[in-house]
């Protein structure tokens, strides 16, 4: 029986792929504001900067190539039973070939109708213009969780948390709840271990890895590989 693992990601592992995180000094929460950008009262009061903002992240996604780390978590399949359970909107986790990937924020190339939420389409790397109008007639959005919204596929996530034997938290500052809070289901783990490269207060009951995911990440996996359960 192959044991189970969930890797949690957040915007630090995507950073080695050119691609901004929230928090880090420069981040996208140092040059925008949450709240001019990613809320629906924002989109509500000038829906042409909320898309412009998302328009800019998601051709920057689609320029960028999944880095070492992202790979290595793609990589781990082959000797365990892998979801990845993630933060971040990038498709990399994908590309880099994980099978299984949760996106709990929603993804940056899908569109969405803004008062169908129901109504989904994959849009690649094109920006969404205001105008632009879901099958159901309202305007497109991108299908990305904004503060103050449901976060997605909450259920499946707890439930691959809650029967995960090995948890691999990595690049988040696991500061943004419910999200982070789902890290608390993991009570099956014997194994947790978190790479990342600043926390203000690790969570009990993790080995940290301090340093970059594309780093540390493959050696990690191998070591894992090479020890799988017996
Ligand atoms: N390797 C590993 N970790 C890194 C790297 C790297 N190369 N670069 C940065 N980090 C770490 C930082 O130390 C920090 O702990 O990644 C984390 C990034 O934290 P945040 O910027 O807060 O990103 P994240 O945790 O993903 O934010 C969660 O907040 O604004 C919302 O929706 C947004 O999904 C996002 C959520």
């Amino acid at each position: 029986m192959r044991e189970k693992v969930v890797v949690f990601t957040g915007a630090g592992v995507s950073a080695e792929s050119g691609l901004g995180t929230f928090r880090d000094a420069g981040g996208l929460w140092h040059e925008h504001s949450v709240y001019d950008v990613a809320t629906p009262e924002a989109f509500a009061r000038n829906p042409e900067l909320v898309l412009s903002f998302y328009n800019e992240r998601r051709s920057k996604a689609a320029a960028a190539e999944p880095n070492a780390g992202h790979r290595a978590i793609a990589e781990l399949e082959q000797g365990f039973d892998v979801v990845v359970v993630t933060q971040n909107v990038d498709d990399l986790h994908e590309r880099a070939g994980s099978s299984r990937v949760i996106h709990l924020h929603g993804k940056l190339r899908e569109a969405r109708g803004s008062d169908h939420p129901e109504a989904v389409r994959d849009i690649g790397a094109e920006p969404i213009n205001l105008g632009d109008l879901c099958e159901r007639g309202s305007q497109l959005r991108p299908n990305v969780v904004w503060f103050g919204e449901e976060i997605h596929h909450v259920d499946a996530a707890v439930r691959e948390i809650r029967a995960a034997d090995r948890l691999l938290v990595v690049g988040t500052s696991l500061s943004v709840y419910p999200a982070a809070g789902l890290l608390g289901d993991a009570w099956n783990a014997r194994e947790k271990v978190i790479v990342t490269l600043d926390l203000d207060d690790p969570p009990r009951g993790y080995e940290w890895r301090r340093g970059k995911s594309a780093e540390l990440l493959p050696g990690l996996v191998a070591e894992w590989l090479a020890f799988p359960p017996g």
